[in-house]
């Protein structure tokens, strides 16, 4: 019956569904059950340190010697169910749940506790049987077939409705066993897209909470653009499945807006369920680092703590620390730089389907977990405790391999195991603290996938660029995003900021009259928040703070370039935005080469007690960035120390009268690091000279407590 009146009536159904769900995400506490999480006490006063474990691929009478492995490598923490729905509900409403709670007995022996997955990352299939149309649809219109994972429609009623029934039968269920702390909800949340019939009866639905009437809608869109004007909500399309795929960028955009919200909605379902049912556990869940399909500092907002998934083996040169760096601190930024956990750190050789990665030093195993706790990890979790001898990850390793034999993983996690609990007393409390900030866009990470410029674009790889200056200064950095507070920091940089709102004008222009240094970059003020170009002089909106105007601008495709910056020349790409300085602009660099050579590339323009430097384009080399980051540090009053040697990274964490230095070593060779400064050695005690020696892949963690010392280096 509901089945028959839906498909006669879908947009309104789903309207009511989106309104319903949304005011559902409304109710949802805002920041979790309490600010400033702490997992060290949660986790019953020692630091979180597990593994990902499946019990229920193994023969049960081997679970006890696993917890028995766990405990003599200092594991204290499980993760598990995430992928266990059919095993938890193998037919419709008949719930086992007697193996976990074995399970989490035979670990809970061992002082092991666990946060449990709620299953909906993997539907059973008998779901998919009774409700074909669960099956998540792609672009062209076509079902994925059953077989892979998180392949649903995030907004298909009857796979909501079966998400609420295991979530709340396993809150029900679990909601007083203390070897439970918490809940991960789904895995991995924010793909695939979907382009279902209730995909577009809620996006049309969407769209009318937005703007109200089809006037507005066809206004902001710019939709007499080739006749494209609506006169039904119900003529909205979804993006992409057009003859030469071809799409509004507005509308593209507000789709990826929805798409996010829709994620978010199906969370907090989640996350309302388990807090009214089991309001002592904590809930998080596991996100991705740089993926930016979903905007994390908004989903994160309905859990307790961020945990997020870390492989920097699987694709990161092996001493190139500054990815999974940077992804540390965007993760910690999403939720206002609390300190986080890692759900899933890498734990052996990454592949997956059908090809092997490369294997590690298993050394590195153990520098790229400090670099976790380094940049603000409370918590690492390794994946996963045993390699699976079934199904698609079989070329994945965990720890162990099928045979459980205790291998160099084994005995260098065990190793580690140890030194975080002496080191537990230092890291509580302590938190990563910085004067420099990333910003981050959303709207325009989304607005370049929709219209990247030129072939060569990559917004991460800008970041990255900047990014990297400042951490071979051995400085911490910080990620925000355009709706959190950011007018602590002195120097902010904000790449190709494309999409740009009057509130973020104002707050960019208040937060360099205040004293900041802002640095933007090429394409930047060239969009308002619909995605529609702006009708002033570029860069639009952050024109007059910049002190520029861009009359001409060259997209980089076979030609080379350069730029001149106190007397040394640079090559740079991808785009040349040709400045003209206003009165009392520097010119900071000129261009080299073409026909606009000699005209400012990269600017200067103080503004009340900061400034703001304009960068038009994207140098390639990294002795730019050195030489940008030193002039851009001066200028915000940022004290930057030398350049640390190659392969190694310096980071801290601090909290009254105290900062720990870590400083690692992601090389085979020795390195020396000349701190400058005496300091104690966290796990032994010693004292460390101003010269701090490194082993190839070797970690230090240096106490400086002495308050001369801390002032001297600021
Ligand atoms: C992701 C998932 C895991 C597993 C690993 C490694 O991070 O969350 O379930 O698939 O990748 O393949």
């Amino acid at each position: 019956m509901f089945i028959l009146k839906f498909k006669f009536r879908p947009i309104l159904v789903i309207a009511l569904a989106w309104i319903f769900t949304g005011s559902l995400a409304a109710q949802t506490p805002k920041s979790g059950t309490s600010q400033n999480f702490n997992l060290i006490r949660w986790n019953h006063g020692k630091f979180l340190y597990g593994a990902d474990y499946y019990p229920e691929a193994w023969p049960q009478n081997q679970w006890a010697q696993d917890a028995r492995r766990m405990h003599a490598a200092g594991i204290n923490f499980v993760r598990m169910g995430e992928f266990a729905w059919v095993k938890m509900e193998p037919a419709e409403g008949q719930y086992h749940f007697g193996w976990l709670d074995q399970a989490l007995q035979t670990l809970a022996a061992q002082g092991i506790h666990a946060v449990l997955g709620t299953p909906t990352a993997a539907p059973p299939a008998w779901l998919y049987s009774k409700y074909p149309d669960i099956a998540a649809v792609n672009r062209q219109g076509i079902a994925y077939r059953f077989g892979s994972r998180r392949d649903y429609s995030l907004l298909n009623p009857h796979f909501l409705a079966a998400t609420r029934a295991i979530v709340t039968a396993e809150a029900e269920h679990f909601k007083n066993n203390p070897a439970v702390i918490g809940f991960q909800i789904d895995n991995e949340l924010g793909n695939p897209y979907c382009y279902d019939r209730y995909c577009q009866a809620a996006f049309q639905a969407w769209c009318r909470k937005k703007y109200h009437t089809l006037a507005g809608l066809n206004r902001a869109w710019g939709t007499i653009f080739w006749g494209h004007t609506y006169t039904a909500w119900t003529q909205i399309p979804l993006p992409w499945n057009t003859l030469f795929g071809v799409v509004n960028p507005s509308l593209a955009l507000d789709y990826d807006r929805f798409f996010d919200q829709a994620t978010r909605n199906f969370l907090d379902m989640q996350a309302q369920i388990l807090r009214r049912i089991a309001p002592t556990k904590a809930i998080t869940t596991n996100e991705m680092g740089m993926f930016d399909a979903i905007d994390y500092s908004k989903l994160n907002r309905a859990l307790d703590f961020v945990a997020w998934d870390n492989y920097p083996m699987f694709d990161q040169r092996h001493a190139n620390y500054f990815g999974p760096g940077l992804s540390h601190d965007l993760m910690r930024g999403s939720k206002d730089g609390e300190n986080f956990m890692v759900m899933e750190e890498e734990g052996g050789l990454p592949g997956w389907t059908t090809f092997w990665g490369r294997q590690a030093a298993p050394g590195l195993y153990r520098v790229w977990a400090y670099q976790a706790i380094a940049h603000g990890a409370d918590g690492v979790c390794y994946f996963r405790w045993r390699t699976s001898r079934y199904g698609t990850e079989q070329y994945w390793q965990g720890i162990l391999d099928q045979d459980s034999y205790p291998n160099t993983r084994y005995r260098m996690i065990a190793r580690m195991g140890k030194e975080v609990q002496r080191l537990r007393p230092w890291l509580e409390g302590t938190e990563v603290r910085s004067q420099i900030a990333m910003l981050i866009s959303p709207a325009s990470r989304w607005a370049f996938h929709i219209q990247p410029l030129t072939k060569g674009f990559d917004y991460n790889r800008q970041l990255l660029a900047y990014y990297r200056a400042f951490r071979r200064r051995g400085a911490n950095v910080d990620v925000v995003f355009p709706q959190q507070d950011f007018s602590q920091y002195k120097l902010l940089i904000a790449p190709s900021l494309f999409v740009v709102t009057p509130q973020l004008e104002a707050k960019l222009s208040a937060f360099v009259r205040g004293g900041g240094v802002l640095v933007l970059t090429y394409r930047s003020g060239v969009k308002n928040g619909n995605n529609v170009f702006t009708a002033r002089t570029l860069p639009g909106r952050l024109a007059r703070l910049a002190g520029v105007e861009i009359h001409d601008y060259d997209p980089a495709t076979t030609q080379r370039q350069a730029i001149a910056m106190n007397g040394k020349k640079y090559p740079a790409g991808v785009w040349f935005d040709i400045l003209t300085p206003g009165a009392g602009t520097q010119t900071l660099a000129r261009y080299a080469r073409l026909f606009y050579r000699g005209q400012a590339a990269v600017s200067l323009h103080p503004e009340g007690r900061g400034a703001v430097i304009y960068v038009g384009t994207e140098p390639s080399s990294h002795a730019f960035y050195n030489q940008f980051a030193a002039l851009a540090a001066r200028r915000a009053g940022v004290h930057l120390s030398g350049l640390l040697p190659a392969g190694v990274e310096e980071a801290s964490r601090e909290k009254a009268g105290t900062r720990l230095i870590f400083l690692l070593n992601y090389t085979g060779q020795p390195k020396t690091v000349a701190l400058g400064i005496a300091t104690r050695n966290a796990l032994t005690g010693g004292s460390v000279g101003a010269q701090v020696k490194l082993p190839g892949y070797g970690v230090r963690v240096l106490i400086e407590s002495d308050s001369a010392a801390f002032t001297f280096r600021r």
